[in-house]
């Protein structure tokens, strides 16, 4: 993606401000000059170095045993062999059985409105029921972050500008898909396009009503919406999640994006915007749609960034902004029920410099009564998180009077403490991070794990005992060990479980296991998933930048195996990975494959694959894969 989605644009950074002013405490610097002294030396340390947090809650993972694909880069995705890939849907598939035909030279916002959507990359699924031989039954939630606009069109080469129609087609293409899939006799996976659960949700026709302390305020209001509670679409849906209840969570990321022209100057949201990189100019939209303009709706860039909840089981359900949860380039929304009974959220803001968070409901889950949690997400308590040197995690309340979140600072009510996160966030000491992508707990051992993509920008005045590393072109994942398994704790521990990059090059400063093979490391963490046997499985947006394609790795995080990497699956040229979903028997597993084909130059005439169609004159196809054994069993063995 444009290098431009990721500059900070925190303040604390711009201005020089070291990220925590006291860094680098004595146990991290020993394994710093460790990794640089040799990175088969320093991996020894692996998962000792900090002792008795590790305990497991529960008996440790079963470990890999698939044989690895080999690093490398070509137009086809590759899997282990043994593994059979299924195609389960593509952009501009069918949703609805009166969805028109994929006709990427005649497309209308009608047509894509009843078709799959663009660039796919969360993955839910929710199982429903098994009718015995007929195989099991599920819903798949799917995002769609953003449109890759010159690989959908055609005939942009030339530098036209959008039509308004192809504008819509891309409100059309963003949002997300909710779909009934089915497995036949032979297991492979199917649309069922006669549900009553199919759904899709977009950026310019599904009506959202925003909830939680931030509706009403002024802010918020626009000249279609006076009352600043229900706003049209939601976009750049990114990561995700399923909550306990049973719904769907929909993250906004790159929002800023979406929005064109300048505010007056002197206007009050000036600063707020310039926070969040508002208008990001890279769409078209504004031109046609005065919301998308900040010059004649200033508030409108207000409305997004926010956590979308849909419930998955009522198609005509009202989806939710549910602003208790923050606004920012939310990534994704993986939860857990704490030993109380309350639902803790982890979020990770994907920004060079930017923070890590984690939302804990106000009351209870009620497992009972699945009607009773529709609202949880409206009362709770936003927390971001500090990284101290020794080890120790703060989560760091955002609540309206506490601290510097008064009026002395510009914060009026918690309305202003949400919408502007970031900044009440920059006032607490966050830490800021090398771009924080998913988060993903595990319910089984209380440990939970950070995917910190990369922040080529960090420099060595500004590196911390979190963030080790000046020009982290490769990225790292830490390990947050929450207390006795008490995930609604405000003081945990964290340890660095990798550090990626590839461990024979000195100077990338890479931290594995040495059994790590030269398959098994990579760079670029994004997406990651547990599995049912509780094995971290993590797929990359950016391991170009090691020379080869993204993929999926599996990596181990106990035992002696600590920190060792596996190649398990490789993308297409262009395409990072996103999803990774396992069906609860762990024995098929949901990729989505994201905008294959991209590249420097490419176009819709020109992609670097025709993945996953390969026919001339069709462009590639953003899909979702399904992997399952050939002799069926659980993935990873
Ligand atoms: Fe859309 Fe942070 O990846
Ligand atoms: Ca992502
Ligand atoms: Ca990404």
């Amino acid at each position: 993606m444009d290098e431009s989605e990721n500059q900070t644009s925190n303040p604390r950074i711009a201005a020089g401000a070291k990220a925590i002013s006291d860094i680098i405490e004595a146990r991290l610097s020993r394994r710093g000059f460790l990794a640089g002294a040799g990175a088969a030396a320093a991996t020894t340390s692996l998962g000792c170095a900090t002792g008795p947090q590790h305990s497991r809650l529960a008996k440790a993972p079963r470990e890999f045993a698939f044989a690895e694909i080999a690093r490398g880069g070509d137009g086809d995705h590759h899997a282990p062999d043994g593994y059979l890939t299924d195609l389960v849907l593509r952009w501009g598939d069918a949703v609805f059985p009166d969805a028109p035909t994929f006709d990427p030279y005649r497309q209308t916002a009608a047509a894509q409105e009843r078709q799959f959507g663009y660039n796919n990359d969360f993955i839910g699924f929710y199982p429903l029921r098994s009718d015995g031989a007929e195989g099991q039954h599920g819903l798949l939630c799917v995002n769609h972050e953003y449109t890759s606009t010159r690989l959908m069109f055609p005939g942009l080469t030339d530098g036209r500008m959008l039509s308004q129609e192809e504008c819509e087609v891309e409100m059309a293409a963003h949002g997300g898909t909710i779909i009934e899939i089915e497995q036949d006799r032979a297991g492979v996976w199917r649309p069922v396009l006669a549900s009553q659960y199919n759904r899709r949700i977009t950026a310019g026709s599904t009506p959202i009503e925003i909830t939680g302390p931030a509706a009403g305020s002024d802010r918020l209001k626009t000249k279609d919406d006076p009352t600043g509670r229900e706003v049209i679409g939601t976009v750049n849906n990114c990561a995700g999640g399923v909550t306990p209840w049973g719904t769907y969570l929909l993250a906004e990321e790159n929002f800023n994006g979406n929005f064109l022209g300048a505010l007056e100057p002197g206007h009050p949201e000036t600063a707020n915007h310039e926070r969040y990189g508002v208008p990001g100019g890279w769409y078209q939209w504004g031109r046609y749609f005065d919301r998308f303009d900040v010059s004649k709706t200033p508030n409108e860039p207000n409305r997004f960034g926010w956590m979308v909840e849909v419930d998955i089981l009522d198609p005509n359900s009202t989806p939710k902004k549910r602003t208790a949860m923050g606004r920012f380039k939310h990534e994704g929304a993986e939860s857990v029920v704490a030993p109380d009974g309350r639902v803790v959220f982890y979020m990770g803001d994907d920004q060079r410099f930017d923070y890590v968070y984690k939302f804990i409901t106000a009351r209870a889950f009620d497992p009972e009564d699945r009607a009773a949690n529709f609202d949880l997400l409206d009362e709770g308590t936003l927390y971001v998180a500090r990284f101290d040197a020794d080890g120790g995690l703060e989560w760091l309340p955002l609540i309206f009077g506490e601290g510097p979140l008064t009026p002395a600072n510009g914060f009026n009510a918690q309305a202003d403490v949400l919408i502007e996160t970031r900044r009440a966030a920059d006032l607490l000491g966050a830490t800021p991070m090398d771009r924080p992508e998913d988060v993903e707990p595990d319910p089984a051992t209380g440990r939970v794990y950070l995917m910190l993509t990369n922040n080529t920008r960090r420099t060595p005045e500004q590196i911390d005992a979190a963030n080790p590393r000046a020009n982290n072109a490769f990225g790292h994942i830490i390990e947050i060990i929450e207390p006795n398994g008490d995930f609604a704790s405000t003081q945990s521990r964290w340890e660095i479980l990798v550090r990626c990059g590839d461990p024979a090059d000195s100077q990338a400063g890479a931290l594995w296991n040495p059994a790590t093979s030269d398959n098994g490391w990579f760079g670029s963490p994004d997406n990651c998933a547990i599995d049912p046997q509780g094995r971290l499985w993590v797929a990359t947006d950016g391991n170009e930048a090691t020379g080869a394609n993204d993929g999926l790795w599996a990596l181990s995080t106990d035992g002696e195996a600590r920190g060792t990497g596996r190649a398990f699956f490789r993308a297409p040229n262009g395409a990072e990975v996103c999803g990774p979903r396992f069906t609860p028997d762990g024995e098929t597993l949901f990729l989505a494959v994201q905008h294959p084909g991209d590249g420097d130059d490419a176009s819709f005439e020109g992609p670097t694959t025709r993945w996953p169609d390969f026919k001339e004159n069709t462009p590639p196809r953003p899909s979702v894969v399904a992997i399952r054994k050939a002799s069926g069993g659980t993935i990873g063995g």
